[in-house]
């Protein structure tokens, strides 16, 4: 079974680059990206590659490669699906807002729209992918609309998750770790199906790197994956408070285990809190698979990864305050960073917007830089705070394009994301502009402790505590 043709239902951080790489690496496939977000696939299709709605380092340029040549971006959902031989189901599943399972289990209702419209609109067999990260089993409830049209379609459904990152996106699918497939292995159009898809990545990536599986286990691995990525972060940072308390020092601590090839040494990085779109709500999901199955003791493991990882959000914006003895009603405190990680414009989660809900409780005045994230979405990103309506924060809360502006007269400067051009700034020059003592808050742990104190800054750095508690005596 050759693909021709490839339709993907979602244009957003997973859809726009994985099939920007796949029209790059299979000139001979026809790839359309469709979307029911028009202002969105305007901007994919925008003359200015800066204005893509997604920023992943190397993106704008694949764009400019394939993008009207076997790339398209559009809002014809229909037509795309109908000319596809394999359809993407690429869109979001974020967690339930309602109903059963509010606030813990994945809301299917986009994945079952497109599950319906691929069934509508479909007048040969196809194949469909999940692409979106789903609830194990999910893939029996799409058969189960597809296969019930009554037009005498043939659907054949794989799990493909997509394990990219954020801010490394490209490199991530260029050279994939692995690629994960699973379908039913138990007859031959199942088998053709997974072939077809294997087909495609095998144009550049290693088939010892392709693995296919059935179809449970391959949704199930992408929720573990998350979920013990998540857990790395929320152990470090449980390590990194045992840290401040104790003078051991997390990165020392980080690279002493990190040295240990059982352990190794990545997501070892002490931090605010992890943020993004997904490790929240993949694990709450799993909490809720765990416990709709009965298994507590399952669920309420996994479940304190989340509350470590609120609870290190929260613990950063307290210190903000003690530090600032008891008060920051009317100080001004520059962030340094909005979005949840450096290199992508995303803010889905992040650390910051918490720990600005938190500090504007305080009555602080914010004042926010960062390098990818407009205004406009940081503004979003307050809507629904807990603290006080938009328009009270609107006036609290101010977004700055000179990170210098931002931090001038404040009180305190909080790093949140790990930008590296915060490394470079001028901090003698921001110490000079600052009230004193001029207080700094690393949450990401970039700068370093010494320099800082040279230049004349309350410096605390997550994971460090007193250096005079260092001493034996
Ligand atoms: P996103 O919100 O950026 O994009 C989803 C897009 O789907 C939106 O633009 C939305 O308008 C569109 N959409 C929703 N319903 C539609 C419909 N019926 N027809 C057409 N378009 C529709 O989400 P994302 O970050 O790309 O994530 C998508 C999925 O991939 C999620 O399940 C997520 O968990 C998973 N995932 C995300 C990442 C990541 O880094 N963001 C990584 C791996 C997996
Ligand atoms: C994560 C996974 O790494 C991807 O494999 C997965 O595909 C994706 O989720 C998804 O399913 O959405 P992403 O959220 O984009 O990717 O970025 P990560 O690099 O995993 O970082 C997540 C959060 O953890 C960020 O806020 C980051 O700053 C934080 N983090 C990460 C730490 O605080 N310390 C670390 O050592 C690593």
């Amino acid at each position: 079974m050759q693909i021709k043709s490839i339709c993907c239902i979602g244009a957003g951080y997973v859809g726009g680059p994985t099939m920007s790489v796949i029209a790059k690496k299979c000139p001979e496939v026809r790839v359309t990206v469709v979307d029911i977000n028009e202002a969105r696939i305007d901007a994919w299709n925008d003359k200015n590659y800066n204005s893509l709605p997604v920023f992943e380092p190397g993106l704008a340029e694949i764009v400019a490669e394939v993008r009207g040549e076997n790339l398209f971006f559009s809002t014809k959902v229909d037509k795309a699906i109908e000319e596809a031989d394999m359809i993407f189901i690429s869109v979001n599943t974020p967690t339930k807002t309602y109903g059963k399972g509010k606030g813990m289990a994945a809301d299917l209702k986009y994945i079952e729209l497109c599950a319906r419209q691929i069934a509508k609109v479909a007048k040969r067999d196809k194949i469909v992918v999940e692409k979106s990260t789903l609830p194990v089993r999910t893939a029996s409830a799409i058969k189960d609309i597809l296969d019930n049209t009554g037009n005498g379609v043939q659907f054949q459904i794989l799990s493909n998750p997509e394990f990219l990152a954020e801010g490394t996106a490209i490199q991530d699918l260029l050279n994939p770790d692995r690629v994960l497939i699973g379908g039913d292995i138990s007859n031959k159009k199942g088998e053709e199906a997974i072939n077809a898809l294997v087909e495609i990545y095998g144009k550049w990536v290693p088939k010892e790197k392709i693995l296919t599986t059935n179809v449970w286990s391959s949704e199930l691995s992408k929720l573990t994956a998350n979920a013990f990525l998540a857990q790395r972060v929320s152990s470090i940072n449980a390590m990194s408070e045992i840290c401040e308390k104790t003078g051991a020092d997390i990165y020392e601590v980080s690279r002493a285990i990190g040295m240990d090839s059982r352990i190794g040494s990545k997501f070892l990085n002490a931090s605010v809190g992890f943020g993004g779109s997904c490790f929240q709500k993949d694990i709450l999901n799993l909490v809720y698979i765990a416990k709709s199955y009965g298994l507590n003791e399952v669920a309420d493991y996994w479940e304190q990864v989340i509350i470590m990882n609120d609870h290190q959000k929260n613990r950063f914006s307290d210190n903000i305050v003690s530090t600032l003895y008891n008060t920051v009603s009317g100080k001004k405190i520059a962030f340094l960073g909005w979005a949840f990680k450096k290199n992508t414009n995303d803010t889905r989660e992040s650390a910051a917007i918490k720990v600005a809900d938190n500090l504007l409780s305080e009555q602080a005045n914010l004042a926010i830089y960062d390098p990818k994230v407009k205004e406009k979405q940081i503004y979003f990103d307050i809507e629904n705070l807990e603290s006080r309506p938009i328009s009270e924060n609107k006036k609290y809360l101010k977004v700055f394009e000179d990170p210098y502006k931002a931090m001038e007269n404040t009180h305190g400067i909080a790093i949140l994301t790990e930008w590296d051009e915060f490394k470079e700034y001028d901090w003698e020059k921001v110490y000079q502009q600052m009230n004193k003592p001029a207080f700094l808050f690393d949450g990401r742990g970039i700068l370093d402790k010494k320099e800082m104190e040279r230049i004349g800054f309350v410096y605390y750095k997550i994971g460090l505590g007193d250096e005079s508690n260092t001493s034996l005596k």
